[in-house]
């Protein structure tokens, strides 16, 4: 906290009125389902992004971040918001998603943002500060907004503002994460029940693989859902069970999107399968559940690469690892495994050592703590 307020002092010459802090997520299962009306089960995790912010007299917002302090203070003027082709355009997005929702923001305000969150390796990075920034404006400027209105939010900010079409996964884990549980969330209706996840370990390894065009292939894989969907005359791909995808499928004339829109409903089900197997504390079945995930966004989704299905083998054979898989979006980023509490040191290592030997990079590697949802932190001045 103290690193915080003397980060936004030095920044801001002022004192900061309110911190908060919004978590990053890691996807358990449920990979592509969300923006086809289906399941995920993400939790949020331990790593994420600390806000302090104050209002201010001008009408003049400013953000700063650690992550890009490089770049300085980057300063919009309220009256025009508009794109700078920046990182505080997720930020500034929010407020005009909350202008566009109906919550005008009427006066300036400062954001300085710590992260510890990996920037770009999937475990979103850019949720979290849309999450961030919401919890700050509603608090700031007092406006009655839900947990899953901010969001939702920061969603929209991203999908009209940003030009990444993205679900609502990242945002609703960020928003609504809880100690000790995974979210299994319908997308569609955005119903929610939290699973309890405490007798086995997660860990997230880092690829360090970023793939620069990420933004523009997730945008391909929702236009090829909508393409099957139009054949297939439904409005989301997760409304048709397997046995109903299986009778209509041959309605769907091209093979990639038939590939994708297989990927898509066998996905939905192996993750109501899999929030069940981890109700009944099936360990091994939720982790058969993973590999399997794992292998049609290899084959048939194809958003994974190299270096994850290495990280995703190598886990597999390590001793006590229930299963493993990419998670996110792909192109990159991370691999998550569940196992045995008492084997998380020798896979440490064992993975440290092959993925070093194999690709010349030491991974990043973080045991989860499933976390709580965005909150405000202690308050300076109230
Ligand atoms: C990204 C998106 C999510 C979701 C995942 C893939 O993280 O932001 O909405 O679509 O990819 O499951």
């Amino acid at each position: 906290m103290n690193q915080l307020i003397s980060g936004f002092q030095n920044v801001f010459h002022d004192l900061p009125e309110a911190f908060c802090f919004a978590p990053g997520r890691v996807n358990l299962i449920g990979e592509h389902t969300d923006y086809n009306g289906g399941h995920v089960l993400p939790c949020a995790i331990h790593l994420g992004i600390r806000c302090a912010a104050a209002r201010r007299q001008e009408r003049i917002i400013r953000f700063f971040s650690e992550s890009f302090s490089d770049q300085g203070v980057i300063a919009y003027p309220l009256d025009r918001l508009m794109a700078k082709e920046c990182w505080a355009d997720y930020p500034v997005s929010v407020i005009r998603a909350l202008n566009a929702f109906g919550y005008p923001i009427n006066s300036g305000a400062d954001f300085y943002f710590s992260s510890d969150l990996p920037d770009g390796a999937g475990l979103s990075s850019s949720a979290a500060l849309e999450v961030a920034t919401g919890v700050m404006l509603r608090y700031l400027f007092s406006l009655p907004l839900t947990q899953q209105e901010l969001a939702l939010a920061g969603q929209f900010a991203e999908n009209r503002f940003i030009g990444v079409n993205c679900g609502i996964m990242d945002q609703f884990a960020s928003a609504m994460g809880k100690n000790g549980h995974a979210i299994l969330l319908n997308a569609h209706t955005l119903s929610y029940a939290y699973v309890p996840l405490e007798k086995a370990a997660l860990v997230i390894v880092n690829s360090g693989i970023r793939h620069s065009l990420a933004a523009s292939a997730y945008n391909d894989r929702r236009r090829e859902c909508e393409a099957a969907c139009r054949m297939l005359k439904v409005s989301a791909l997760c409304s048709l069970s397997r046995e109903e995808f299986e009778r209509r499928s041959g309605k769907i004339t091209d093979a990639t999107c038939l590939k994708r829109a297989r990927h898509v409903v066998d996905e939905n089900q192996r993750t109501l399968d899999a929030a069940q197997a981890l109700l009944n504390g099936d360990f091994s079945l939720f982790g058969q559940l993973m590999n399997a995930s794992h292998v049609s966004l290899r084959d048939d989704y194809e958003v994974s690469c190299e270096e994850l299905d290495f990280l995703v083998e190598l886990a597999q054979g390590v001793p006590g690892v229930y299963g493993s898989r990419m998670t996110g979006g792909g192109f990159g980023g991370c691999t998550v495994s569940l196992m045995s509490s008492d084997v998380v040191e020798s896979f440490i290592s064992a993975v440290r050592t092959a993925y070093r030997q194999r690709f010349h990079m030491t991974p990043a590697i973080y045991p989860v703590t499933l976390s709580a949802g965005a909150a405000l932190t202690e308050r300076v001045v109230d």
